[in-house]
Protein backbone atom coordinates (compact mmCIF):
# COMPACT_ATOMS: atom_id res chain seq x y z
CA UNK A 1 0.00 0.00 0.00
CA UNK A 2 1.63 3.40 -1.03
CA UNK A 3 2.01 6.33 1.49
CA UNK A 4 -0.75 8.44 0.03
CA UNK A 5 -3.06 5.60 0.79
CA UNK A 6 -1.83 4.78 3.89
CA UNK A 7 -2.33 8.29 5.16
CA UNK A 8 -5.65 8.56 4.00
CA UNK A 9 -6.92 6.08 5.37
CA UNK A 10 -5.80 6.90 9.17
CA UNK A 11 -7.03 9.84 8.17
CA UNK A 12 -10.18 8.56 7.47
CA UNK A 13 -10.60 6.19 10.49
CA UNK A 14 -9.80 8.92 12.81
CA UNK A 15 -11.83 11.79 10.76
CA UNK A 16 -14.92 8.87 10.91
CA UNK A 17 -14.14 8.01 14.64
CA UNK A 18 -14.44 11.83 15.48
CA UNK A 19 -17.59 12.64 13.36
CA UNK A 20 -19.75 9.41 15.27
CA UNK A 21 -18.46 10.86 18.52
CA UNK A 22 -19.31 14.39 17.14
CA UNK A 23 -22.55 13.76 15.73
CA UNK A 24 -23.86 11.26 19.14
CA UNK A 25 -23.05 14.33 21.62
CA UNK A 26 -24.26 16.98 19.29
CA UNK A 27 -27.79 14.96 18.40
CA UNK A 28 -28.49 14.62 22.02
CA UNK A 29 -27.50 18.32 22.75
CA UNK A 30 -29.99 19.67 19.73
CA UNK A 31 -32.77 17.06 20.82
CA UNK A 32 -32.56 17.64 24.99
CA UNK A 33 -32.60 21.31 23.74
CA UNK A 34 -35.99 21.06 21.96
CA UNK A 35 -37.86 19.08 24.46
CA UNK A 36 -36.87 21.29 26.76
CA UNK A 37 -37.92 24.19 24.79
CA UNK A 38 -41.05 22.39 23.88
CA UNK A 39 -41.59 22.09 28.48
CA UNK A 40 -40.51 25.91 28.60
CA UNK A 41 -43.37 26.64 26.04
CA UNK A 42 -45.59 24.73 27.97
CA UNK A 43 -44.73 26.22 31.33
CA UNK A 44 -44.93 29.73 30.04
CA UNK A 45 -48.42 29.36 28.51
CA UNK A 46 -49.62 27.67 31.55
CA UNK A 47 -47.98 30.60 33.71
CA UNK A 48 -49.69 33.33 31.66
CA UNK A 49 -53.18 31.39 32.00
CA UNK A 50 -52.65 31.34 35.80
CA UNK A 51 -51.67 35.16 35.57
CA UNK A 52 -54.88 35.95 33.29
CA UNK A 53 -57.21 34.21 35.71
CA UNK A 54 -55.30 36.16 38.66
CA UNK A 55 -55.87 39.39 36.75
CA UNK A 56 -59.68 38.86 36.05
CA UNK A 57 -60.04 37.70 39.40
CA UNK A 58 -58.84 40.98 41.08
CA UNK A 59 -59.09 43.55 38.68
CA UNK A 60 -61.99 42.69 36.13
CA UNK A 61 -64.32 40.44 38.25
CA UNK A 62 -65.03 43.34 40.95
CA UNK A 63 -65.81 45.79 38.63
CA UNK A 64 -68.25 43.74 36.64
CA UNK A 65 -70.06 42.16 39.31
CA UNK A 66 -71.48 45.93 40.21
CA UNK A 67 -72.63 46.39 37.03
CA UNK A 68 -74.04 43.13 37.31
CA UNK A 69 -76.82 43.40 40.00
CA UNK A 70 -77.71 46.49 38.76
CA UNK A 71 -78.41 45.48 34.90
CA UNK A 72 -79.29 42.14 36.59
CA UNK A 73 -77.16 40.66 33.60
CA UNK A 74 -74.40 38.24 34.59
CA UNK A 75 -71.15 38.82 32.65
CA UNK A 76 -68.92 35.87 31.45
CA UNK A 77 -65.93 38.01 31.46
CA UNK A 78 -65.81 37.98 34.77
CA UNK A 79 -64.98 34.78 35.10
CA UNK A 80 -61.43 33.78 35.77
CA UNK A 81 -61.60 30.26 33.62
CA UNK A 82 -63.49 32.09 31.08
CA UNK A 83 -61.19 35.07 30.52
CA UNK A 84 -58.13 32.03 30.26
CA UNK A 85 -59.82 30.36 27.64
CA UNK A 86 -60.98 32.99 25.64
CA UNK A 87 -57.39 34.50 25.83
CA UNK A 88 -55.80 31.50 24.46
CA UNK A 89 -58.68 30.64 21.68
CA UNK A 90 -57.75 34.22 20.57
CA UNK A 91 -53.92 33.30 20.06
CA UNK A 92 -55.32 29.84 18.66
CA UNK A 93 -56.89 32.14 16.08
CA UNK A 94 -54.20 34.93 15.66
CA UNK A 95 -51.98 34.70 12.36
CA UNK A 96 -48.83 34.22 14.72
CA UNK A 97 -48.98 30.11 13.96
CA UNK A 98 -50.03 29.21 17.02
CA UNK A 99 -52.99 26.83 15.49
CA UNK A 100 -51.52 24.12 17.40
CA UNK A 101 -50.93 25.95 21.13
CA UNK A 102 -53.89 24.66 23.15
CA UNK A 103 -55.22 25.78 26.62
CA UNK A 104 -58.21 24.01 28.43
CA UNK A 105 -59.87 24.28 31.73
CA UNK A 106 -61.19 20.75 31.49
CA UNK A 107 -64.08 19.95 33.92
CA UNK A 108 -65.89 16.51 34.27
CA UNK A 109 -69.24 18.83 35.25
CA UNK A 110 -68.61 21.96 33.62
CA UNK A 111 -70.81 25.78 33.66
CA UNK A 112 -69.69 25.89 30.02
CA UNK A 113 -70.24 22.77 27.76
CA UNK A 114 -66.99 23.90 25.96
CA UNK A 115 -64.89 23.19 29.02
CA UNK A 116 -66.39 19.19 29.01
CA UNK A 117 -63.28 17.03 29.37
CA UNK A 118 -62.84 14.56 26.92
CA UNK A 119 -61.27 10.67 26.90
CA UNK A 120 -57.46 11.33 27.44
CA UNK A 121 -58.68 14.70 29.44
CA UNK A 122 -61.15 12.52 31.63
CA UNK A 123 -58.45 10.48 32.36
CA UNK A 124 -56.11 12.96 33.60
CA UNK A 125 -58.96 14.77 35.80
CA UNK A 126 -59.42 11.58 37.35
CA UNK A 127 -55.98 10.60 37.57
CA UNK A 128 -55.62 14.22 39.75
CA UNK A 129 -58.94 13.24 41.52
CA UNK A 130 -57.26 9.44 42.37
CA UNK A 131 -53.82 11.13 43.57
CA UNK A 132 -54.54 14.36 45.64
CA UNK A 133 -50.61 14.89 46.29
CA UNK A 134 -49.85 15.25 42.50
CA UNK A 135 -49.45 18.64 41.16
CA UNK A 136 -48.89 18.52 38.24
CA UNK A 137 -49.13 15.76 34.80
CA UNK A 138 -47.10 16.33 31.69
CA UNK A 139 -46.86 14.08 28.58
CA UNK A 140 -46.91 13.16 25.15
CA UNK A 141 -49.54 12.07 22.72
CA UNK A 142 -49.71 11.67 19.09
CA UNK A 143 -52.29 13.92 17.10
CA UNK A 144 -53.18 13.79 13.31
CA UNK A 145 -50.87 17.35 13.25
CA UNK A 146 -48.45 15.23 15.45
CA UNK A 147 -46.74 14.79 18.69
CA UNK A 148 -47.95 17.13 21.31
CA UNK A 149 -46.67 17.86 24.50
CA UNK A 150 -49.06 18.12 27.42
CA UNK A 151 -48.68 19.73 30.97
CA UNK A 152 -51.69 19.34 33.18
CA UNK A 153 -52.31 20.87 36.56
CA UNK A 154 -55.19 20.09 38.85
CA UNK A 155 -58.11 22.47 39.68
CA UNK A 156 -59.01 22.32 43.42
CA UNK A 157 -62.85 23.81 44.84
CA UNK A 158 -60.31 26.00 46.96
CA UNK A 159 -62.59 28.65 48.51
CA UNK A 160 -66.22 28.44 50.09
CA UNK A 161 -66.93 31.96 47.47
CA UNK A 162 -66.82 28.97 44.61
CA UNK A 163 -69.63 27.44 45.93
CA UNK A 164 -71.72 30.24 45.66
CA UNK A 165 -72.10 29.82 42.04
CA UNK A 166 -71.38 26.05 41.99
CA UNK A 167 -72.67 24.74 44.76
CA UNK A 168 -76.22 24.60 45.34
CA UNK A 169 -77.70 25.29 42.38
CA UNK A 170 -80.36 27.46 44.29
CA UNK A 171 -77.95 29.78 45.65
CA UNK A 172 -76.69 30.62 42.37
CA UNK A 173 -77.02 34.18 41.24
CA UNK A 174 -80.44 33.97 39.07
CA UNK A 175 -78.64 36.18 36.53
CA UNK A 176 -76.15 33.35 35.76
CA UNK A 177 -78.70 30.47 35.70
CA UNK A 178 -80.65 32.21 33.25
CA UNK A 179 -77.55 32.80 30.98
CA UNK A 180 -76.35 28.86 31.14
CA UNK A 181 -79.62 27.61 31.34
CA UNK A 182 -78.96 26.00 28.00
CA UNK A 183 -81.82 23.76 26.87
CA UNK A 184 -83.06 23.56 30.87
CA UNK A 185 -80.18 21.55 31.91
CA UNK A 186 -77.53 23.43 33.88
CA UNK A 187 -74.39 21.64 34.82
CA UNK A 188 -71.44 23.83 36.83
CA UNK A 189 -73.00 22.79 40.31
CA UNK A 190 -72.87 20.27 43.16
CA UNK A 191 -69.11 20.87 43.39
CA UNK A 192 -67.57 20.40 46.71
CA UNK A 193 -65.30 22.14 49.12
CA UNK A 194 -61.13 20.67 48.37
CA UNK A 195 -62.79 18.54 45.06
CA UNK A 196 -60.90 18.26 42.30
CA UNK A 197 -63.05 18.90 39.21
CA UNK A 198 -60.81 19.57 36.48
CA UNK A 199 -57.53 20.19 34.69
CA UNK A 200 -55.98 23.16 33.81
CA UNK A 201 -54.41 21.68 30.34
CA UNK A 202 -51.60 23.47 28.38
CA UNK A 203 -50.91 21.49 24.77
CA UNK A 204 -47.79 22.26 22.85
CA UNK A 205 -46.77 20.68 19.38
CA UNK A 206 -43.29 18.78 19.56
CA UNK A 207 -43.28 18.54 16.17
CA UNK A 208 -41.72 22.58 15.52
CA UNK A 209 -38.77 22.14 17.64
CA UNK A 210 -37.96 18.66 17.14
CA UNK A 211 -37.95 20.25 13.21
CA UNK A 212 -35.59 22.90 13.92
CA UNK A 213 -33.00 19.96 15.56
CA UNK A 214 -33.44 18.11 12.77
CA UNK A 215 -32.50 20.36 10.40
CA UNK A 216 -29.36 22.33 12.75
CA UNK A 217 -27.80 18.52 12.92
CA UNK A 218 -28.25 17.61 9.46
CA UNK A 219 -26.64 21.52 8.75
CA UNK A 220 -23.60 20.84 10.95
CA UNK A 221 -22.72 17.24 10.28
CA UNK A 222 -22.64 18.55 6.22
CA UNK A 223 -20.73 21.21 7.17
CA UNK A 224 -18.19 18.86 8.84
CA UNK A 225 -18.38 16.20 6.47
CA UNK A 226 -17.44 19.28 3.62
CA UNK A 227 -14.42 20.32 6.26
CA UNK A 228 -13.01 17.00 6.78
CA UNK A 229 -12.91 15.89 2.70
CA UNK A 230 -11.58 19.31 1.88
CA UNK A 231 -8.75 18.43 4.61
CA UNK A 232 -8.46 15.41 3.85
CA UNK A 233 -7.47 16.86 0.05
CA UNK A 234 -5.40 19.73 0.72
CA UNK A 235 -3.40 17.70 3.04
CA UNK A 236 -3.32 14.52 0.48
CA UNK A 237 -2.00 17.28 -1.68
CA UNK A 238 0.46 18.88 0.20
CA UNK A 239 2.47 15.64 1.07
CA UNK A 240 2.31 14.71 -2.42
CA UNK A 241 3.94 17.65 -3.52
CA UNK A 242 6.25 18.40 -0.45
CA UNK A 243 7.34 14.47 0.26
CA UNK A 244 5.89 11.78 -2.18
CA UNK A 245 7.15 13.60 -5.44
CA UNK A 246 10.56 14.77 -4.31
CA UNK A 247 11.25 11.37 -2.56
CA UNK A 248 10.39 9.55 -6.14
CA UNK A 249 12.80 11.65 -7.75
CA UNK A 250 15.39 10.68 -5.39
CA UNK A 251 14.42 7.29 -5.91
CA UNK A 252 14.31 7.25 -10.23
CA UNK A 253 17.80 9.29 -9.33
CA UNK A 254 19.14 6.50 -7.55
CA UNK A 255 17.97 3.80 -9.74
CA UNK A 256 19.61 5.06 -12.63
CA UNK A 257 22.71 6.00 -10.80
CA UNK A 258 22.96 2.27 -9.26
CA UNK A 259 22.64 0.71 -13.60
CA UNK A 260 25.66 2.86 -14.20
CA UNK A 261 23.99 6.12 -15.53
CA UNK A 262 26.07 8.67 -13.75
CA UNK A 263 25.21 11.05 -16.20
CA UNK A 264 21.66 11.93 -15.46
CA UNK A 265 20.84 15.63 -13.83
CA UNK A 266 21.42 16.79 -10.00
CA UNK A 267 18.45 16.81 -7.71
CA UNK A 268 17.05 20.27 -7.06
CA UNK A 269 18.08 20.96 -3.73
CA UNK A 270 14.15 23.05 -2.50
CA UNK A 271 11.40 22.25 -0.53
CA UNK A 272 11.12 20.93 3.54
CA UNK A 273 14.17 20.88 5.01
CA UNK A 274 14.91 17.46 5.98
CA UNK A 275 13.99 16.92 1.74
CA UNK A 276 16.20 19.31 0.65
CA UNK A 277 18.97 17.73 3.21
CA UNK A 278 18.12 14.60 1.43
CA UNK A 279 18.52 16.10 -1.98
CA UNK A 280 21.67 17.57 -1.33
CA UNK A 281 23.16 14.22 0.29
CA UNK A 282 21.99 12.37 -2.49
CA UNK A 283 23.44 14.85 -5.19
CA UNK A 284 26.89 14.07 -3.15
CA UNK A 285 26.87 10.73 -2.95
CA UNK A 286 26.13 11.11 -6.87
CA UNK A 287 28.76 13.80 -7.63
CA UNK A 288 31.30 11.24 -5.77
CA UNK A 289 30.28 8.22 -7.75
CA UNK A 290 30.59 9.61 -11.06
CA UNK A 291 34.40 11.27 -9.86
CA UNK A 292 35.41 7.13 -8.42
CA UNK A 293 33.92 6.02 -11.72
CA UNK A 294 35.99 8.36 -14.00
CA UNK A 295 38.58 7.56 -12.48
CA UNK A 296 38.03 4.01 -12.66
CA UNK A 297 37.34 4.48 -16.36
CA UNK A 298 41.13 6.52 -16.65
CA UNK A 299 43.10 3.58 -15.48
C1 LIG B 1 -70.17 34.44 40.33
C2 LIG B 1 -70.25 33.04 40.06
C3 LIG B 1 -69.00 32.23 40.10
C4 LIG B 1 -68.12 32.10 41.13
C5 LIG B 1 -68.14 32.78 42.50
C6 LIG B 1 -67.14 31.15 40.69
N1 LIG B 1 -67.42 30.74 39.42
FE1 LIG B 1 -66.40 29.41 38.34
N2 LIG B 1 -67.59 29.75 36.76
C7 LIG B 1 -68.69 30.54 36.77
C8 LIG B 1 -69.25 30.56 35.44
C9 LIG B 1 -70.47 31.32 35.00
C10 LIG B 1 -68.43 29.75 34.64
C11 LIG B 1 -68.56 29.47 33.17
C12 LIG B 1 -67.70 30.46 32.39
C13 LIG B 1 -67.70 30.22 30.90
O1 LIG B 1 -68.72 30.47 30.26
O2 LIG B 1 -66.67 29.80 30.40
C14 LIG B 1 -67.40 29.26 35.51
C15 LIG B 1 -66.41 28.40 35.09
C16 LIG B 1 -65.49 27.86 35.94
C17 LIG B 1 -64.51 26.90 35.51
C18 LIG B 1 -64.34 26.35 34.10
C19 LIG B 1 -65.15 25.11 33.91
C20 LIG B 1 -66.61 25.38 33.75
O3 LIG B 1 -67.33 25.15 34.73
O4 LIG B 1 -67.04 25.79 32.65
C21 LIG B 1 -63.76 26.61 36.60
C22 LIG B 1 -62.59 25.64 36.65
C23 LIG B 1 -64.25 27.39 37.66
N3 LIG B 1 -65.30 28.15 37.24
C24 LIG B 1 -63.74 27.35 38.94
C25 LIG B 1 -64.16 28.21 39.94
C26 LIG B 1 -63.49 28.28 41.22
C27 LIG B 1 -62.31 27.42 41.64
C28 LIG B 1 -64.10 29.23 41.91
C29 LIG B 1 -63.76 29.73 43.28
C30 LIG B 1 -62.46 30.34 43.44
C31 LIG B 1 -65.17 29.76 41.08
N4 LIG B 1 -65.15 29.11 39.88
C32 LIG B 1 -66.06 30.76 41.45
C33 LIG B 1 -69.19 31.24 37.82
C34 LIG B 1 -68.54 31.39 39.03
Amino acid sequence: MNLLTRFSLIFLLIFAICLAVIGYFSSRFLWDNAREQVQTQAKMMMDTALAVRKYTSGHIQPILQKTATVEAKFHPESVPAFAATEVFLKLHDSNGGYGDYAYKEAVLNPTNPRDQARDWEEDIVNDFRNHPEKKEIRGQRSTPTGDMLYLAQPLVVGAESCLKCHGLRDDAPPEMIKEYSLGGTVNGFGWKMGETIGAQIVSVPVSKPVKVADSAFHQLMFWLLLGGILTLVILDVTLYLAVIRPIQRVAANADATSKGDVDVPELPVTGAREISVLAAAFNRMHRSLAKAMKLIDGQ
